[in-house]
């Protein structure tokens, strides 16, 4: 990731509340919950690439998970952090560029929201073996990004179902591709969203 990059998320998250950005959501986003739910994860030890606000590794380590929290910047992974420390949650935050992974460890799971769709295409190539070294075989990525049925025309990039099936088939197998929204939790807009449960080979 280039320092241009880097840089203006850290600008970001140290010039105002992270309440105020437009991703933040207070509790565990209903789609991961759900997911959760569904495919039996009941425990062990998860990691939230791209953390920002923090509120979904908060929520995990609430549920009994032990948890991990990425973030490419500082400041982010520092408030969060602070959140978690009032709040009594034990989880390890630690700054970490994704394309760049420092993390030398793997996971049972990992979520990924709104993490994905913030890089261009070829580096979302790059991704794909990233957070597959993450993982443990056959651990699950569970992945929201926004849909290429979104119309607005600001935001992340795009992304198809054909592109993650395309994308990660070589390394994961595609358990389900679902379409859905990002909840705003304030009955403000919605943008369309697809939520992903990846597996990786064994
Ligand atoms: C749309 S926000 C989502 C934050 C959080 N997952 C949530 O749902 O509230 C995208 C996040 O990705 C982080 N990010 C961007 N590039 C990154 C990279 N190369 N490595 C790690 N984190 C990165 C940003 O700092 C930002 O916090």
């Amino acid at each position: 990731m280039n320092d241009e990059k880097k840089s203006s998320w850290e600008r970001l998250y140290s010039s105002g509340a992270v309440e105020s950005l437009p991703w933040f959501y207070p509790g565990l986003d209903p789609d991961f919950e759900q997911a959760l739910e569904s495919w039996g994860i009941s425990g062990g030890q998860a990691l939230d690439l791209c953390t920002g606000p923090g509120t979904q590794a908060l929520a995990l380590a609430q549920r009994v998970y032990r948890v991990t929290a990425t973030d490419i910047s500082g400041s982010a992974v520092e408030k969060a952090s602070r959140l978690a420390r009032e709040k009594g949650l034990e989880i390890a935050f630690q700054q970490n560029d994704i394309m760049d992974n420092r993390l030398e460890r793997v996971f049972d799971f990992v979520i990924d929201r709104g993490c994905y769709h913030v890089f261009p295409l070829e580096q979302r190539a790059k991704y794909v073996p990233a957070v597959a070294d993450l993982l443990k075989n056959g651990g699950l990525l569970l992945l929201k990004c926004f849909s290429n049925r979104e119309k607005r025309s600001d935001g992340p990039y795009r992304i198809s179902p054909g592109e993650i099936k395309k994308l990660f088939s070589s390394l994961f197998q595609i358990e389900s591709i679902k379409h859905t929204v990002f909840q705003s939790g304030d009955g403000g807009r919605e943008p369309k969203a697809l939520f992903c449960v990846l597996r990786k080979r064994r």
